[in-house]
């Protein structure tokens, strides 16, 4: 481990590989590099001191590079002690002079070490991916919360906790839920996150997809992506829900719909995307047949019910990276991989820049609109406006060379009168 007073990373040696990568990272982010232009011009961000606690990932750098060049003084920890890239946290801190506090493995009094470290800082602005940040600010580091003047959250579970913070009354600055763009979440929570986690479990098993029944449990945004790109690769899959509208879209999309306790039973790969806490526990644990696999990529790893596995299980043992065999009395066994905690971060390496171009430009133009708009805001979670959406896809549309129609004065005429009928 490497300590020094701008952070604290695996190895700073790291760093050149680092850099590489983030530079790879970049070519596919030609939203983002448009942001960073007008940043470096225009400075919106100066002075501002930003506190982050994302995935420390290729992307995540191109972000943070982005507000630097747009002025703002910022640290940045882990959002997860399992999804660092140690050698980007490197090169964050000896390339990029960014402090950055996260390692990959890191133990939960490290993790919340590191979420203290960013803190001490004193933000005027949060970033947060699960709330994480935020939700330490409300408990035991209120006195930072003044000078604080807003702040963005990037995932779906952040965003449910901050309505829940907001509902109960103890929400204390405004908040820009990221997730609810239509640019973030339409995009990379179905397809990055599809790509991504089949990727991690062929990265942690390279076992062969095609025929096996692979069970979705979550038919949200991203299990949407992770059932239609298992589905690509030939796999038969199993959806379960219990939003009866979702189950309904997903058997009208082609997939068997079933309880989890019946998937159980004939699963031979489970992936959990809901948000929700147990959604596999101990029943479903007990009905799995021998070599399942059992997988996460929903934001927290309790997802599966971990310590029921352990209680059913005789022996354990790392067979290989990422992937925990457990042996049951009667001898069946059952995979888990990477902990629980969320499968394409900590076995692969997240979404794709493709399509984080478009998240983190919500996360750049967040920060701009934050800033402008914070005094006029309560203390409530708010989206970002649709004109900005918008231009996001606007930008990302151009960069990849597609061009679209625009209404004719006479359709848009149409569109905006209600005479003209039958
Ligand atoms: N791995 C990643 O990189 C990544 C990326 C984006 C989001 N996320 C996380 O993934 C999770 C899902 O996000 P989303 O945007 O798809 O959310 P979503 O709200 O669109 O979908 C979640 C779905 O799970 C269903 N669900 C809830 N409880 C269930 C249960 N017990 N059984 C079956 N289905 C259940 C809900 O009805 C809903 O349809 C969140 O924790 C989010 O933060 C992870």
């Amino acid at each position: 481990m490497t300590t020094s007073m701008r952070g604290d990373v695996k190895d700073i040696s790291l760093a050149p590989r680092g850099k590489g990568r983030i530079e790879w990272a970049a070519k596919e982010m030609p939203v983002l590099r448009l942001i960073r232009e007008r940043f470096t011009q225009d400075q919106p961000l100066k002075g501002v001191r930003m506190s982050g606690c994302l995935h420390i990932t290729t992307e995540t750098a191109n972000l943070a590079i982005t507000l630097k060049a747009g002025g703002a003084d910022l640290n940045l920890c882990a959002s997860n002690p399992l999804s660092t890239q140690d050698d980007v946290a490197a090169a964050l801190i000896s390339e990029y002079g960014i402090p950055t506090f996260a390692i990959k493995g890191e133990d939960e009094q490290t993790y919340y070490r590191h979420i203290n470290a960013v803190l001490d800082h004193k933000p005027n602005m949060t970033m947060d991916d699960g709330c994480d940040l935020v939700s330490t600010l409300h408990t035991t580091r209120t006195e930072l919360i003044p000078s604080i003047v807003g702040g963005m959250e990037e995932t779906t579970t952040g965003v449910i906790r901050l309505r829940s913070m907001e509902r109960d009354g103890v929400l204390r600055f405004p908040v820009l839920a990221v997730n609810e763009s239509d640019t973030k979440h339409l995009f990379d929570n179905r397809y990055g996150t599809g790509q991504s986690s089949i990727d991690a479990i062929i990265r942690s098993t390279n076992i062969l997809l095609a025929g096996r029944t692979i069970v979705v449990l979550g038919y949200g945004w991203c299990g949407r992506g992770v059932a239609s790109r298992a589905h690509g690769m030939g796999a038969n899959v199993i959806v379960t829900e219990v939003d009866p509208v979702r189950a309904l879209e997903a058997v009208m999309d082609g997939y068997r719909v079933m309880p989890g306790i019946e998937a159980a039973e004939v699963g031979d790969i489970f992936i959990t995307v809901t948000g929700d806490v147990n959604v596999i526990d101990r029943p479903h644990l007990e009905r799995m047949k021998n070599g399942a696999i059992i997988a996460n990529s929903g934001h927290f790893n309790d997802e599966i019910n971990i310590p029921a596995l352990e209680a059913l299980s005789v022996k354990k043992r790392r067979i290989r990276d990422f992937v925990d065999e457990y042996t049951y009395a009667d001898g069946r066994q059952v995979h888990l991989l990477a902990e629980g905690r969320l499968v394409n971060l900590s076995a692969a390496e997240g979404h794709p820049a493709s399509v984080m171009d478009m998240s983190f430009a919500n996360q750049a133009l967040g920060a701009e609109y934050m800033l402008i708009h914070a005094s006029e805001m309560q203390s409530r979670v708010y989206t970002l406006p649709a004109a900005l959406d918008k231009e996001i896809a606007r930008l990302k549309l151009r960069a990849m060379g597609v061009r679209i129609d625009t209404l004719t004065p006479e359709q848009d005429k149409y569109l905006n009168s209600w005479e003209s009928g039958t």
